[in-house]
């Protein structure tokens, strides 16, 4: 555990000192990326989420699915069950309110709920990757429970800079199929 922490430290400081101009120049690159994905394209409905602590920003993606009429959705602290995640309808201008973490996510309104099961590709944020597609996030364990079942394409977005040798995976870590970052798309598992 010790090491999956200064792990996560040196990751989370490696994203970080990225500039505000870098944060850009790499979510424009990955967002094209992204679209040339036979996945992304063939999708209807896809979960994104909103960048955070320094993390790839999935903005411009996002925009360029809404404009072909895609319906993208974000990740909510599960109400009941948790450590699990439920995927929301996205609309600009929606209500958002911080989470307990503080990150930004839809107000709750069941109306809007997608069952994991029929989200057509999930992209998942990230503390580290490593060259097999093993993902380590911030330590809730969120999307590896929420995941779990999932037999859809996951899809990690990240710097560059967030690659690490060869990370400790355990158990029931949720292994990714594809990562996208600003140079380079890497495709393990599909
Ligand atoms: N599918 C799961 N079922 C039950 N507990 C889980 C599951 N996935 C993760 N956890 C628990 O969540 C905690 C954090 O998981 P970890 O993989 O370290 O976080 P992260 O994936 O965010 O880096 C661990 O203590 C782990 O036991
Ligand atoms: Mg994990």
């Amino acid at each position: 555990m010790n090491d999956r922490n200064q792990i996560r430290r040196w990751a989370r400081e490696q994203r970080r000192a990225l500039s505000p101009q870098q944060q850009q120049n790499a979510a424009t690159a990955t967002a094209k990326h992204a679209l040339t994905l036979p996945e992304v394209a063939k999708a209807k409905t896809l979960a994104l989420y909103l960048a955070n602590d320094g993390e790839l920003d999935p903005e411009p993606l996002l925009h360029s699915l809404l404009a072909q009429a895609k319906s993208v959705l974000l990740p909510v602290l599960h109400p009941f069950h948790q450590g699990q995640l439920l995927f929301l309808r996205y609309r600009p201008g929606q209500d958002m309110s911080a989470n307990r973490f503080g990150i930004p996510e839809p107000v709750l309104d069941v109306q809007q709920v997608v069952p994991t099961h029929a989200v057509d590709v999930v992209f998942t944020p990230l503390v580290a990757f490593d060259d097999a597609g093993h993902r380590l996030g911030m330590g809730g364990g969120f999307y590896d429970r929420t995941l779990e079942r999932y037999q859809g394409p996951i899809i990690g977005l990240a710097h560059d800079c967030q690659q690490h040798p060869a990370l400790p995976a355990e158990s029931w870590d949720k292994p990714l199929g594809i990562i996208v970052t600003p140079k380079a798309i890497k495709r393990f598992r599909c």
